[in-house]
């Protein structure tokens, strides 16, 4: 198949990129090394990519560069986008909420055109776990997002997925949304709580608690390029969440991370604005559907995240 993922030199896009390449997928990879962080590390994420084979990569952006990418869209002849690009990030909408219109609403309109106008068949997007806003702590079913959002984060992406629908209608799309919930692992994400807990656990720092009452159904990249891969393949389409399944609670986590830093210190400060108490995936849509099935355990992913930071963390900028 032909794949163009964009923001393939992310977290999320880096891993996928290298299961499309290792299924023997052909590849084009779009992404503007956008500052929300560091470029370079973005750089050295491609470079992962580049460890398993070859791909054909455009180093440019989704909101500016329209004309451009028609080009390159027409020449490569896709059968599938993956659209990943996007500014993440729930606190930091807070501070810039219009860079959210920008790059996950307008960026997401133009990739679509882009998509329909050449003859892209299937069109997955990236959505989230935080568009069900404040729920009950019973698991969120893909029915139960209404718009109730908290963050400019999440208003910005259940908007792109009404924009998903509009553009499938309009050129005929075969549309996958996909909510993820909470990664972690390798590579992960410098401003995500996983990796920046470990980060400073590793250079004897104590680690910032937004609340101890807080619970994330965290995901292990390995399941969600699992899931992201079963729904390009399968001739199925709609929403679905990628969690876990099982939420984990902040005395959990860290007691996890307790095996491995002993002497671990907590910093207890107020709840985060924009930050949603709990998350909990109901997976048995994608489990029905797609076949997906998470299969690396808290305690697992946290060891392999761990080893893979002490070994790769003086490397990592
Ligand atoms: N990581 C998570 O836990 C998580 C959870 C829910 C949803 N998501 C969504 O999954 C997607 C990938 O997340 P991630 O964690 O890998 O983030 P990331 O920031 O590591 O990756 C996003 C990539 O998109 C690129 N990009 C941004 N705007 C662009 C543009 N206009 N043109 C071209 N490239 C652009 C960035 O340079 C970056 O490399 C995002 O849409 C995010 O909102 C992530």
């Amino acid at each position: 198949m032909k794949i163009i993922v964009t923001g393939g030199a992310g977290f999320i896009g880096s891993h996928l990129s290298r299961k499309l390449i290792e299924e023997d997928h052909e590849l084009l990879i779009i992404d503007s090394f956008h500052p929300y962080y560091s470029p370079e590390r973005k750089k050295r994420q491609l470079s992962f990519v580049r460890e398993v084979g070859s791909f054909s990569f455009s180093q440019k952006d989704l909101l500016v560069d329209e004309e451009e990418l028609q080009e390159v869209f027409r020449d490569f002849k896709g059968d599938c986008v993956v659209h990943l690009a996007a500014i993440p990030g729930v606190s930091h909408s807070l501070q810039v909420p219009n860079e959210y219109v920008d790059y996950d609403i307008k960026a997401t309109i133009n990739t679509l055109r882009l998509a329909g106008e050449s003859g892209v068949r299937k069109f997955i997007f990236a959505s989230s776990s935080s568009v069900y806003g404040n729920q009950s702590d019973k698991p969120s079913k893909e029915d139960d997002s209404t718009g109730a959002v908290i963050s400019p984060y999440a208003a910005a992406k259940y908007s792109a997925e009404s924009f998903c629908k509009a553009y499938a209608s309009i050129y005929g799309l075969d549309l996958t949304i996909l909510r993820f919930f909470t990664v972690y692992g390798p590579w992960g994400r410098p401003d995500m709580a996983i990796y920046s807990f470990i980060l400073k656990l590793m250079n004897g720092g104590n680690i910032p608690i937004y609340g101890l009452e807080n619970s994330r159904d965290y995901t292990y990249i390995d399941d969600i390029v699992d899931g992201t891969y079963k729904a390009i393949m399968s001739d199925q389409s709609g929403t679905f969440n990628l969690g876990n399944g099982r939420p984990i609670s902040m005395d959990r986590l860290i007691s996890e991370l307790r095996t491995h830093f002993p002497s671990l210190e907590l910093h207890v400060t107020d709840r985060r604005v924009g930050d949603v108490t709990s998350t909990c995936a109901d997976i048995t849509k994608a489990k029905d559907v797609l076949g997906y099935s998470p299969a690396v355990s808290f305690e697992e992913g946290i060891k392999r995240t761990v080893q893979w930071m002490k070994e790769h963390e003086q490397n990592v900028l």
